[in-house]
């Protein structure tokens, strides 16, 4: 056996410096041929004893079947003529590839220059509790305010334990997908001490009838900023060089007196182009109200800042010229190719 075993690693050695078809085909010969040291050993098998064949002839079919084997492969490798061979003016394929979406891309865009600004990332789930959506913003059950934004509501609820949730005076927690990034303030502000500033851009829902302007879920990005003396100053400055850089031009700004329920005061802020005539609504801002920072307990007479919210479909479509928001979910290629 161990004859077998010695004959075996030779021919394998041998066929390894083969370097050519040729020699390998040589080797099979000699090992494999009809006079070959494999086919006569199996054929003088046939003398044997029945425990000689027993014990050496599953050995030596095996040794044959695994050299059959190696010497293709082995033929097959240096078949390879490789590169040398390889015609380079053939003319080539062209890849396929995949590319952003505009959305994709203008979110990166408007995250970067923020980053560049020193505000971090957050980001927040987009099925949402009703407290964290609603009440902890300051938008208190049966409010009007809360007929601003027409919500999906999930079925499941669950009963409330939270310590979060006992000021809200529910015995059950209700949930719905978020109408707006705004709950992210909340999530962030429980979890971090201030000072910090952030950027949270995400996808949020509305049950509403779309129309070119309109959508059942689109994107935001919502700003924040506490510290012991962010003031409305801090917040038009960040937001006027946040949409000179984002359109690439010197705009005009108007910052409107509003209403949101977790700023006071509120603004809206209104862009104008170079040459432009219309006013250009593009964001919601405030100074953050004391009850939403009671609901996460900052102290409100040692920390202040701003909040901020933008649709990143809006901002897109301004600067793009798209004249339709449900353009961005028809998954037409055609339209997706052109950015
Ligand atoms: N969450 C508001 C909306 O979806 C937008 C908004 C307004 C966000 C004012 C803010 C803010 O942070 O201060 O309509």
């Amino acid at each position: 056996m161990s004859d077998y075993k010695k004959i075996k690693e030779e021919a394998i050695q041998a066929l390894r410096e083969a370097k050519s078809v040729e020699r390998a085909e040589e080797l099979r010969v000699v090992y494999l041929g009809r006079k070959g040291v494999i086919t006569t050993a199996l054929r003088a098998l046939a003398e044997k004893s029945i425990e000689e064949k027993r014990s050496d002839g599953p050995e030596l079919n095996a040794f044959r079947k695994e050299l059959e084997d190696r010497i293709k492969e082995r033929k097959k490798e240096l078949s390879f003529k490789g590169v040398a061979n390889f015609d380079l003016t053939m003319p080539g394929k062209k890849l396929k590839r995949g590319s952003l979406h505009p959305l994709s891309i203008v979110e990166k865009e408007i995250v970067a220059i923020f980053k560049s600004m020193n505000f971090s990332v957050a980001e927040g789930p987009e099925a949402e509790s009703e407290y964290y959506n609603f009440d902890a913003l300051n938008i208190p059950e049966n409010h009007p305010a809360r007929e601003m934004w027409d919500t999906f509501w999930l079925e499941s609820s669950q009963k409330i334990s939270d310590n979060n949730f006992k000021s809200s005076n529910k015995k059950v927690e209700k949930f719905l997908m978020r109408t707006h990034t705004s709950p992210v303030q909340i999530r962030f502000m429980k979890e971090n001490k201030p000072p910090f500033q952030i950027v949270v851009p995400g996808r949020v829902f509305r049950y509403e009838a779309t129309d070119m302007s309109h959508e059942i879920n689109f994107h935001q990005i919502e700003g924040l900023s506490i510290g012991r003396s962010i003031n409305l100053a801090n917040l038009k400055f960040i937001i006027e060089e946040f949409f000179n850089r984002f359109f690439g031009k010197k705009l005009e700004f108007r910052f409107r007196p509003s209403y949101f329920p977790f700023v006071e005061p509120g603004v809206e802020v209104d862009i104008k182009m170079p040459g432009g005539e219309k006013w250009l609504e593009v964001m919601g801002a405030g100074m953050v109200h004391k009850n939403v920072l009671k609901a996460v307990k900052i102290d409100e007479r040692e920390w202040q800042g701003f909040a901020f919210g933008m649709g990143v479909e809006r901002l897109a479509m301004l600067k793009y010229k798209i004249p339709d928001i449900r353009m961005f979910y028809a998954g037409d290629l055609r339209f997706i190719r052109q950015f």
